[in-house]
């Protein structure tokens, strides 16, 4: 996808799935944030800018951890998701004057030079279609010595909450044309030699690439058929289901039920998930 298909997509249908669950997925990946902001360790940076921000949760706890002498610059393409996270930033309150949110493309707008001493992003940047183009762009922001921190996730194979999903669908749809090696998207940077490689285009240094497992829950306390509808809704078979009939649709649905009801427990799917923690340095 080019990065003209990604403005589309996540202003489209995407971007409405996203800002319509944002509770959901919000509360779901709340701890890799966390995580990647102890990883990280973050303590010190003034100026942020988060990178594909979506509805802005990371935002918010990106300027809770940093306290009120920090400020958050979220930056996304998907206009629906930045008017929740505005909500979300009004309804915070005093956290909430802490952080800005511009809509524009991250891999090309031309940040004012050496602005920021911190950029972060939880599964923001695996969507540019010139991936060392749009670091370089973004490098150009930051301050000499500024620190980069962002998740991306392992391949397919080591992330069971996308694969198994996926093997559902499967048993009923036509596997898609597999995508180039690196295609932007979800598992774009799952090679850890060529995020590496990626970055040092860029001009980064002391790049450190650490593996980091998760649990993804799926869904808001509800039965396993509603549950399943939620992460086909929002995971990587949303994408294939598409264009499919109702018909198929309940049928992959039927599917996933199945093969979810072990994973099942206390009104969540649990699976779980591998993810890199990247931070690196601008020299
Ligand atoms: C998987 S979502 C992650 C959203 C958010 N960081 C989170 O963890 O909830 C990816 C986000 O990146 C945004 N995005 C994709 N390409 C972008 C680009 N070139 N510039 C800025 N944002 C972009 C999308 O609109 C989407 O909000």
């Amino acid at each position: 996808m080019s990065n003209a298909e990604q403005v589309a997509y996540w202003n489209g249908e995407a971007g409405r799935k996203w800002a319509d669950n944002d509770a959901m997925m919000a509360h779901m990946l709340a701890p890799i944030a966390q995580d990647l902001l102890q990883h990280a360790r973050v303590e010190g940076a003034r100026r942020v800018l988060d990178v594909g921000c979506g509805g802005g949760s990371e935002t918010l706890m990106v300027a809770e951890h940093l306290g009120p002498q920090a400020t958050v610059l979220g930056v996304d393409i998907s206009a629906p998701l930045l008017n929740v996270a505005r909500e979300r930033a009004r309804a915070a309150g005093g956290g909430g004057k802490q952080v800005d949110f511009l809509e524009a493309d991250a891999s090309t707008h031309a940040f004012p030079p050496a602005s920021f001493d911190l950029l972060f992003s939880r599964f923001g940047v695996m969507f540019f279609d010139d991936p060392t183009a749009a670091f370089a762009n973004l490098r150009q922001a930051l301050q000499p010595g500024a620190r980069l921190a962002f998740s991306c996730w392992q391949p397919l194979q080591e992330n069971l909450w996308a694969l198994l999903p996926l093997k559902a669908a499967f048993q009923h749809l036509p596997p898609p044309e597999p995508p180039p090696p690196h295609a932007p998207g979800p598992f774009a940077f799952a090679d850890a030699d060529y995020t590496r490689s990626v970055l040092e285009g860029a001009g980064f240094t002391d790049i450190d690439i650490a593996p980091h497992a998760v649990t993804m829950a799926w869904g808001r306390e509800d039965d396993l058929a509603t549950t399943a509808r939620d992460m086909l809704n929002m995971g990587p078979v949303s994408r294939l289901l598409q264009d499919c009939d109702a018909a198929l649709r309940e049928t992959v649905h039927a599917a996933a039920v199945e093969a979810m009801a072990p994973w099942f427990s206390e009104g969540k799917i649990r699976l779980p998930g591998a993810v890199w923690l990247v931070t690196a340095r601008k020299a």
